[in-house]
């Protein structure tokens, strides 16, 4: 392996403060990076604010604040939240930084040069809510309304800089067809084809500059970028100099379903545009994207304008209570990973802690541990000569976990991990080392059960590594497998060694009680 490998999140509205959509989103992207990292290979993780959006500027004017601030501060909330969630980003990009638009500016001019990017009049129905134009077509369809949040289209009509999106349908068409640009999960790219051999229209990319906050077009100051694709060029933007451009194309984009459109059509096309100018060969396409669904509470879309969505407070107090790793856990494990939405309930909580958590992963090393303490002191008894069938059917539960992992299916990587932890337990049942220990002459076998179980319980703390950090780095720690500092890997990893002391011994994920 050993590649360097970008992964990407949407950045974000700092209208509010962040809630668990955005918080998910991250989270997906993190344990992307962390398993491209477990693999051997260099990660890149991006994250950020979006900033030049009049939801932005009005939010900051019912309040009374520059927008500056108002921006300021909520990007702030977004970077706490997300280093309080253990999200180990490598930058962290603002869109009203100077490199953005820097970067943003100079690709524009560039687009101009080709034609790509040129001046004409738009007319057309407007979704206030999403800041996009939504097709005649489909505003007719939505009943000019709002899909989303069901307030009437507006019909706008503007002299506006466009984008020749029309030029790359038939690229785009191969594209998605051979799978070169890949979405995941599969079920969507066959929307997104659907909608490209439907024909694409050139596409608004500007607006007047006294209607929005914004980054100049360049050469005419009446003109501000379209916020979206001002936000869009932040993934190019980060990674464009000398330290980072080894790290471009990116290996996975984050993106709910919502936010799909502009990332599998309308980015990947702009790419196209600009690689075709000299100097920009090296703008190759992302690989993969991945559409994840939405939390919803009773049906509804969690959002922001709706009011109805867990917010940094509430995500805070569930911290508290289930850990910062358990709560990962539960948003990676139960969270709309894929194509389905997924229900947000303090119930489904407690039931996933207490039973995977709680009753598998924290028992069965408990269990282990402990019998290691009793019966050897806390020192790693030898193994059997030849590796057992149960550490053969572990390494497959590995592999497969694994590979789920590198199709980017969070979820099921998951769910194959927890089938490690089962497998020690029934392997505990089915040997019963509680028993033979009773015996004298069982001493070995029972070491030899215990070395296994030991080396096993390393192997689904890897695979659950990416997915609850903290915890699993304790995990290895005190099974010998990792020393300070130092990165978990499958690549370079040591099995648990005989003599060596497992130091920790404390009680992990206890039960989780209702006291209410
Ligand atoms: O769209 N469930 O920003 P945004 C799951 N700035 N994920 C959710 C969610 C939910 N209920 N609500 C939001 C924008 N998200 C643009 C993006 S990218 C160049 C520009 C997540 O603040 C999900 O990833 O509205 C969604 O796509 C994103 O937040 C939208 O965040
Ligand atoms: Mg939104």
């Amino acid at each position: 392996m050993n590649q360097a490998q970008y992964f990407t999140t949407p950045i974000y509205y700092v209208n509010d403060t962040p809630h668990i959509g955005h918080v998910f989103s991250t989270l997906l992207a993190d344990i992307g990076a962390r398993t491209a990292q477990l693999e051997g290979n260099e990660k890149f993780l991006l994250t950020g604010t979006d900033e030049h959006s009049t939801k932005v500027t009005d939010a900051a004017q019912a309040r009374g604040l520059p927008v500056e601030t108002w921006a300021r501060d909520n990007a702030h909330a977004f970077r706490q939240a997300f280093g309080a969630f253990t999200i180990d980003f490598d930058d962290f990009i603002r869109t009203s930084e100077p490199r953005h638009k820097e970067s943003v500016c100079l690709r524009i001019e560039q687009l101009m040069t080709t034609g790509d990017v040129y001046l004409g009049e738009y007319v057309g129905w407007y979704d206030a809510g999403q800041e996009e134009y939504v097709p005649d077509a489909k505003a007719k369809q939505y009943e000019y309304k709002s899909p989303i949040n069901k307030k009437p289209l507006v019909q706008r009509t503007e002299k506006n800089y466009f984008f020749r999106l029309s030029r790359y349908q038939k690229p785009l068409l191969t594209l998605l067809e051979t799978g070169e640009l890949k979405i995941h999960p599969s079920s969507r790219t066959a929307e997104i084809i659907a909608r490209v051999r439907d024909g694409l229209s050139d596409i608004p990319i500007s607006r007047h500059s006294a209607e929005a906050w914004g980054i100049n077009v360049p050469g005419d100051p009446s003109h501000v970028v379209y916020v979206w694709v001002d936000a869009l060029f932040n993934y190019l933007t980060a990674i464009d100099n000398a330290e980072r451009r080894h790290l471009w194309p990116a290996t996975l984009q984050v993106v709910g379903k919502d936010i799909l459109w502009f990332h599998a059509v309308i980015w990947p096309a702009m790419l196209l545009a600009l690689k075709q100018i000299d100097g920009n060969e090296w703008l190759s396409l992302p690989r993969n994207i991945l559409a994840h669904g939405f939390w919803i509470r009773e049906g509804e879309k969690m959002s922001k304008s709706m009011g109805n969505f867990v917010g940094i407070k509430d995500l805070h107090k569930y911290c508290g209570e289930f850990g910062v790793d358990g709560m990962r856990f539960f948003l990676a494990s139960a969270g709309p990973v894929g194509a389905s939405d997924a229900d947000f309930a303090q119930s489904r909580l407690i039931e996933s802690y207490n039973a995977n958590l709680a009753n598998t992963v924290g028992n069965c090393f408990n269990r282990v541990i402990g019998m290691v303490s009793r019966y050897f002191d806390g020192v790693v008894p030898a193994s059997a000569p030849h590796a057992s069938e149960f550490i053969q059917n572990i390494a497959e539960l590995s592999r497969v976990s694994r590979e789920r992992a590198q199709a980017f299916q969070y979820d099921k990587m998951i769910s194959s991990a927890l089938a490690v932890f089962r497998a020690i337990d029934q392997h505990v049942n089915l040997t019963e080392p509680y028993k033979l220990v009773k015996q004298a002459d069982n001493f070995a076998q029972v070491g030899h059960i215990l070395h296994d179980c030991l080396e096993a319980l390393r192997h689904g703390a890897l695979l659950l590594w990416p997915v609850m950090p903290t915890s699993m780095t304790k995990l290895l720690h005190s099974l010998g497998c990792l020393k300070d500092g130092e990165l978990p890997s499958f690549i370079h990893g040591r099995s648990v060694s005989t003599g060596c002391c497992i130091t920790e011994t404390r009680v992990m994920f206890p039960r989780y009680q209702e006291t209410r």
